[in-house]
């Protein structure tokens, strides 16, 4: 029967204050292993090689291409330095056509370069830059890259659902460049970063106390300013500013979570098994489809919808996170929303004593992810105070955050910040400020490329 299922996923999914207090203490540990040597622990702490952050004083006509999770996005930039800020910006988007994400690596770097041939096409207007010099791009490509300068890295792995033939183990800027070759396109790579380290980029722009920027959308991750003498891996590296950006790539992260039966079998089903298990516990590509499996399993049980099985529910990734979302919106006394929600789209009819289940089952699995995602930032805080001596805790200290998940999903954000609080108290809490950041990673790109350009506009 259902209701023992019920009992048991809240069990597997609680997440109370001793388990949140592992979490952050063993992310803040994985942290150290990962700064320690390469390959010690699940964390990667990549080395951005962005060492010095935007000023304000960055000045230029600049492109971001931006390729996150579920959009790509190209954008131009005019930055007029201190006094003038961001002048114009001009973006289009559109959708990862999903069939890219199975294709080769040639199919998806030529969609992204012929995107940006059609934008740069139509420059003009606003967006000034003397007519022979070379346009520089700031690139934000949100997957694992190991780095090898502010410019060039190797695609380690897909994450987020992308399995593109040929391009692990690549340079992806040269993959790019070979694309925009194809083309005649004549653009240059100024700067390669993680969607994480853009939003930082983004948000420090505007307030010089970012120190982490996180990313809940399809996918999660987290980056960080970090001091290089704290990098032990690291054996020469010069930084003007004895600081560096650490790209965690926290969604690796799986040291004592929860996880139920329907965690264990997602993963098992996945292109990745074994890998990128926080990210499949908090993040929006899988959150529908572990509330699908749970449904999944109650309905076959035999009491949920009667007797008959949906052929929809049966069908992997057919919930999306949004789905879930907006069933716990809804505030009517007969759950309309999720009945007709239920009745249209999964095909089955239900009774209110089922819709409430239903929200209960969304509301179990919204509430460990961002439980979790709040303990995982406390584990960078505390990691960072420690090894600062004090200098976050005891000031204004901001988190930027971007993805669709934070932005759309509010319960999701109080059930984040609640696990904060708990784990810092009021105190400290009140000095951390956790802020959305929109849109921040693309002009974070931009800003960087400027950082890096080589014709130095940036003074
Ligand atoms: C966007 C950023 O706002 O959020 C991207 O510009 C980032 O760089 C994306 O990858 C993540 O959110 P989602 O929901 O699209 O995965
Ligand atoms: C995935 C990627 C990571 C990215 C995150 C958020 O975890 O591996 O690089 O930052 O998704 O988009």
């Amino acid at each position: 029967s259902v209701a023992p299922i019920l009992t048991k996923l809240k069990k597997d999914c609680a997440t109370p204050l001793p388990v949140l207090r592992h979490v952050a203490d063993a992310m803040a540990s994985d942290m150290r292993a990962g700064l320690a040597v390469e390959g010690g622990s699940d964390l990667k702490m990549i080395l951005s090689y962005v060492d010095s952050l935007p000023t304000g004083n960055e000045k230029g006509l600049f492109y971001a291409l931006d390729l996150g999770g579920t959009n790509f996005r190209v954008l131009r930039v005019q930055l007029g330095g201190k006094e003038e800020r961001v002048i114009a910006t001009e973006f289009e988007q559109v959708s990862i056509p999903p069939e890219l994400m199975f294709g080769t690596s040639e199919e998806l770097f030529d969609f992204i370069a012929s995107g940006l041939a059609k934008f740069a096409e139509k420059e003009g207007g606003k967006f000034n830059l003397p007519d022979k010099q070379t346009r520089e791009i700031g690139f934000t490509f949100s997957f694992p890259v190991q780095q090898t300068s502010v410019d060039s890295g190797i695609l380690i792995k897909w994450t987020k659902g992308f399995a593109v033939s040929g391009t692990a183990g690549k340079d992806v800027v040269a993959c790019l460049n070979e694309a925009m070759q194809r083309l005649g396109l004549d653009m240059r790579v100024s700067a390669l970063v993680n969607d994480t380290v853009g939003t930082l980029a983004g948000a420090r722009y505007w307030d010089d106390d970012v120190m982490v920027a996180v990313i809940l959308g399809t996918g999660t991750n987290a980056c960080y300013v970090e001091r290089i003498d704290a990098i032990p891996k690291l054996q020469c590296h010069n930084s003007t500013f004895g600081r560096t950006i650490i790209n965690t790539e926290w969604g690796a992260f799986s040291n004592g979570l929860p996880l139920t039966e329907f965690d264990r079998e997602m993963d098992a089903d996945s292109i990745n098994p074994g890998e990128q298990i926080f990210e499949k516990t908090i993040s929006g590509m899988y959150l529908g489809e572990i509330v699908r499996r749970v449904l999944l399993k109650m309905a076959q049980a035999g009491e949920l919808f009667g007797d008959s099985i949906s052929e929809k529910l049966l069908t992997p990734f057919m919930l999306r996170t949004p789905d879930v979302c907006a069933i716990q919106q809804d505030t009517s006394k007969d759950l309309e929303v999720v009945g007709s929600f239920l009745r249209d789209v999964v095909g089955v009819s239900s009774k209110l004593s089922a819709r409430q289940i239903v929200v209960e089952v969304c509301d179990t699995i919204a509430k460990r992810g961002g439980r979790l995602a709040g303990a995982g930032i406390v584990g960078i805080l505390e990691k960072m105070e420690m090894d600062s001596k004090g200098l976050i805790f005891g000031k204004r200290t901001v988190v930027a955050m971007d993805g669709g998940l934070y932005e759309h999903y509010p319960q999701y954000r109080t059930y984040l910040q609640e696990a904060v609080n708990e784990l810092l108290g009021p105190e400290i809490t009140k000095n951390i400020v956790i802020e959305h950041t929109k849109d921040g990673s693309g002009i974070g790109a931009a800003l960087l490329a400027a950082t890096n350009s080589k014709y130095g506009h940036n003074f």
